[in-house]
């Protein structure tokens, strides 16, 4: 037993529920047992084909909207793909999954809360627990049943593109956060609840750089489009971001030793597990040698075994595909590692007919398929689904003032403050302050990723509240505001200026960088604006702490604003100090690249250390 080793609380299995299960598995033909381990996109599933398989779910991938995407077009959507699974013969309800990381994301007019990397600076156990809440009643509204979310991440190198997923580099906060993400999500008994997807199991932000093999340069040349990759609309992008580190990291190989996994990366899943999680999401990375999918050992033996998860795991997206050229080869492996429904996500017949194959075969025993159909059943019973298949709560939820003024609370208490030099609060009746930055007045930009679009945009692309805008809401009347995008103010001088810098928007792999720094032109802004006035305020909107060591003596006050969402009016609540500052650092903030990964001594110290957060 290694001492790391959880006793993991887990739901005892309901006699009643068990016995329901066996009663329609008794019912059930292969074929439909097979359609219930299968989850296809949205844009994938041909007319029918969900009745006459018995698809067990469909999803959104990022950007997987209805068009017009409108709350009232994703009820549609959805309730329309569960009508039709009640036609099917077992009359079985899908549940539809969609990535609602940090709010009903996908949805436009949806409330956007502050990505995992600004709630765990908030740190804020019970906001995260209503933020869930709030977050499943606005899916809820709209029939999605099932998020893909929390994610448990660990990331140790912060040249990672989904560094912003992880709560923070502490595995007790992750913990505490992510089962308090769980709780609010399933709300009491998941009856009027979603499904959480804790993700990605396990180690997926201990992968090293340069061990993805994704895709590289050269594939991407060659091939005429990645159909995930063309999906996401990327095409014309992609060159320039795999020259600057794009799927370096991700889906990489994490090569800690077993010691580690069990003591940093494993418990977030056991305590989910005890708070009723139902479905883990398995992760693309490797560990072992072995890619997670194929994972036996950590999949069934240690988490299904030792931790006895008694839900079932999902495959990530596309995710059998990269196990092995030969696809059977592929499939016999992963269903008998322990996956149990898979996130085909677009051939689905050629999965389904892969597995019956298998079956017939007998490479993958009944045994197993009764197992993981099983895990699917029992998992959509406690759900509610049977009885209560389709969602019809009010829609006026979805982006409702109370979420708003939630996200609005989880913004302020997420800011975080790492230098004050007499700068901060700022005068609510300024002489003349001046604002400068793209990322002061963009909805796009201080949401970030998986944001309407799998990798979020820039602009106005959900109804939401800009930086400047809550300053203005705030001091329009009683301070001068003077706003230049580029922070261009000639020869004026005055007090205070605030100029807000950051990353642009990005997600997974498309977002791993092989340098953190700031572009130079934003640089050059922070240094032209510096001579405008007496107090320098500069605010960073990234997913991660960048490196900020070329520029940050010259500034007097430094505020870490991480990705915020659509209520950016929370920023003006802490900058004019109605409210003090909150945040507190959860990462080691690098001084230089040579300090990552986490615990890479260069021989100088960071540039801030957890902990660090000006009140
Ligand atoms: C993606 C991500 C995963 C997400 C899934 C569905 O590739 O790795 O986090 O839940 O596909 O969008």
């Amino acid at each position: 037993m290694t001492p790391t080793q959880n006793e993991v609380k887990t739901t005892p299995l309901d006699a009643e529920i068990e016995a329901r299960v066996d009663t329609l598995l008794e019912q059930m033909t292969l074929g439909e047992k097979i359609g219930q381990m299968t989850q296809v996109e949205k844009n994938s599933i041909k007319k029918g084909d969900i009745a006459k398989y018995g698809i067990g779910s469909i999803l959104s991938g990022g950007g997987g909207n209805p068009e017009p995407n409108t709350p009232q077009n994703w009820r549609d959507m959805v309730n329309g793909f569960i009508e039709e699974s009640l036609e099917s013969r077992m009359g079985i309800p899908l549940i539809y999954g969609s990535d609602c990381v940090h709010g009903h994301n996908n949805c436009v007019g949806a409330t956007i809360f502050p990505h995992n990397v600004g709630l765990g600076a908030a740190g804020d156990v019970e906001l995260v627990e209503k933020i869930a809440a709030a977050t499943a009643q606005e899916m809820m509204a709209t029939g999605v049943r099932w998020n893909f979310a929390p994610a448990v991440s660990l990331p140790l190198d912060l040249r990672w593109g989904r560094s912003y997923e992880g709560f923070s580099q502490d595995p007790a906060m992750i913990s505490e956060m992510a089962a308090a993400y769980v709780r609010g999500l399933i709300g009491g008994d998941m009856t009027t609840g979603v499904l959480p997807s804790v993700k990605h199991f396990v180690g997926d932000g201990a992968a090293s750089w340069g061990s993805s093999t994704r895709i590289t340069a050269e594939q991407w040349e060659m091939i005429e489009n990645d159909p995930t990759l063309a999906n996401a609309k990327v095409g014309e992008h992609m060159m320039d971001l795999l020259k600057i580190g794009a799927w370096q990291i991700d889906q990489g190989v994490s090569d800690i030793d077993e010691e580690t996994l069990r003591r940093e990366h494993l418990p977030p899943y056991a305590a989910t597990i005890a708070e009723g999680t139902m479905n883990i999401m398995v992760s693309y990375s490797s560990w072992g040698g072995l890619k997670m999918h194929a994972q036996k050992y950590l999949l069934t033996d240690v988490l299904k075994g030792e931790m006895g998860f008694n839900g079932f795991l999902v495959t990530d997206w596309e995710a059998i595909d990269q196990i092995d050229e030969d696809f059977y080869t592929a499939v016999v492996a992963c269903i008998n590692a322990g996956i149990d429904m898979n996130m085909v996500p677009f051939d689905y017949m050629r999965y389904i007919n892969t597995l019956t194959e298998a079956v017939g075969k007998g490479d993958v025993p009944m045994s197993r398929i009764n197992d993981a159909v099983r895990r699917i059943l029992r998992t959509k019973i406690m759900m509610g689904v049977f009885e209560n298949p389709i969602c019809d709560t009010p829609l006026l939820v979805v982006g409702s003032a109370e979420h708003r003024a939630l996200a609005r609370e989880a913004v302020r208490k997420s800011m975080t403050c790492l230098k004050n030099e007499g700068a901060l609060p700022f005068a609510k009746d300024s002489a003349g302050l001046l604002i400068a930055g793209e990322h002061a007045d963009n909805v796009g930009l201080q949401c970030g990723g998986w944001t309407i679009e799998w990798m979020g945009g820039p602009g106005a692309i959900t109804p939401g509240t800009t930086i400047l805008e809550g300053i203005r809401d705030q001091v329009g009347e009683t301070a001068e505001i003077v706003y230049d995008e580029n922070g261009n103010f000639g020869d004026v001088k005055v007090e205070t200026a605030f100029v807000v810098v950051g990353e642009e928007p990005y997600a997974e792999g498309m977002g791993d960088r092989s340098d953190l720094h700031l572009p130079q032109s934003q640089v050059d802004m922070i240094r032209r604006v510096r001579k405008n006035c007496n107090k320098l305020v500069v605010m960073v909107l990234s997913g991660r702490p960048i490196i900020i060591s070329d520029w940050a003596d010259d500034v007097d006050g430094l505020i870490a604003g991480w990705l915020p969402g659509t209520e950016g009016d929370g920023v003006a609540d802490v900058l004019f100090g109605d409210h003090d500052f909150n945040g507190v650092l959860r990462y080691t903030w690098p001084r230089s690249m040579e300090q990552i990964p986490l615990g890479t001594d260069d021989g100088q110290e960071p540039q801030f250390l957890p902990g660090a957060g000006l009140k």
